[in-house]
């Protein structure tokens, strides 16, 4: 069974960007852990980052003509972008929205996702663990 996890703007720089907050960590050491975490589970992890709004909105277009379950960082995307939510809302297998730290704790403009209410559910707030979880998460639901 094929997974999408699908990254969204500068988490391509994770272990240097703001390692306070979302750690040290690399982006090739995250997507090493899901695709373990995956293999584990008995799911071939597709691991893809994208600094642009279009490509991302493909992605998820292809997820939903494939049927694939995605698990989403949707990033600051997360915050405003109508276009991504409209694409989520065409999906026809469950998509987890998830983040590394927990944007509820964070800035007034963080608290708001536009994404959330298209998603089947949300993890936030574990670092890595939010990407194991949502896997986990996945092989709970029949989709
Ligand atoms: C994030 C939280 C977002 O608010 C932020 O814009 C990110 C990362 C997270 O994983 O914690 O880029 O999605």
């Amino acid at each position: 069974r094929r997974v999408l996890v699908l990254n969204g703007p500068n988490l391509g720089r994770l272990g240097s960007r703001e390692p306070e907050k979302y750690g040290t960590t690399t982006f090739a050491e995250l997507a090493g852990v899901c695709e373990k975490t995956g293999a584990e589970l008995g799911f071939e992890v597709d691991v893809r980052q994208t600094d642009d709004e279009a490509e991302l909105v493909g992605w998820l277009h292809e997820a939903a003509d494939g049927r694939t379950p995605v698990v989403l960082n949707p990033a600051a995307f997360t915050h405003y972008s109508y276009a991504l939510r409209d694409a989520i809302a065409q999906r026809t297998a469950p998509l987890i929205e998830i983040h590394l730290t927990n944007p509820a704790t964070r800035e007034e403009f963080r608290h708001t996702s536009v994404v959330a209410g298209v998603a089947t559910g949300t993890i936030a707030g574990f670092g890595l663990d939010s990407y194991r979880l949502a896997l986990r998460a996945l092989t709970a639901l029949d989709s």
